[in-house]
């Protein structure tokens, strides 16, 4: 019995150190001319350092996909105008996207990719944006 244990506590050692998550609102419903935060959480085992982490935030409309936000090794922050990510929100592992004043040509999807090392995760948020 001890000696079961012992092994089960190994292996779900192992298996976390490996596993990176991304966890999402799926799906958001605004309104028009609202600030609207597309949430995106990332697990994480290790200690977080900013100089391993890429972040990168798509959005898709139909067949298009564009750059919307990219924040590369703690050295290079990219957003789209009206759009931002937080640094310091990223060092907790939060790498939610701030859009600011949504309009109907914020609507789509959006795709939130974490990668730390060689661990990497997506998470998908639809957003919709209806007038007032
Ligand atoms: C968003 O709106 C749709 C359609 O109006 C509705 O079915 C859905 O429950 C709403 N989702 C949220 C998270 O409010
Ligand atoms: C994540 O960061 C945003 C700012 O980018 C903040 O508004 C939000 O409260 C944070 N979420 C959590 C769970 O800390
Ligand atoms: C939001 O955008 C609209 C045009 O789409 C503009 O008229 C308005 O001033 C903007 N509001 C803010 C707070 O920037």
């Amino acid at each position: 019995m001890n000696y079961f244990l012992v092994e089960l506590t190994i292996f779900c050692t192992v298996s976390l150190a490996a596993s990176l998550e991304v966890v999402v609102d799926p799906a958001i419903n605004a309104t028009i001319n609202e600030d609207v935060l597309l949430g995106c959480l990332f697990t994480h085992t290790v200690q977080l350092d900013l100089r391993y982490i890429v972040i990168e935030w798509n959005h898709r409309v139909g067949d298009d996909e564009k750059a919307v936000c990219l924040f590369d090794f703690g050295d290079y922050e990219s957003c789209r105008s009206g759009s931002s990510l937080s640094i310091n929100e990223i060092s907790k592992a939060n790498a939610s996207l701030l859009l600011k004043n949504v309009t109907i040509h914020d609507i789509g999807s959006y795709s939130c990719t974490v990668t730390i090392l060689s661990d990497k995760a997506t998470g998908r948020v639809t957003l919709a944006v209806t007038g007032e």
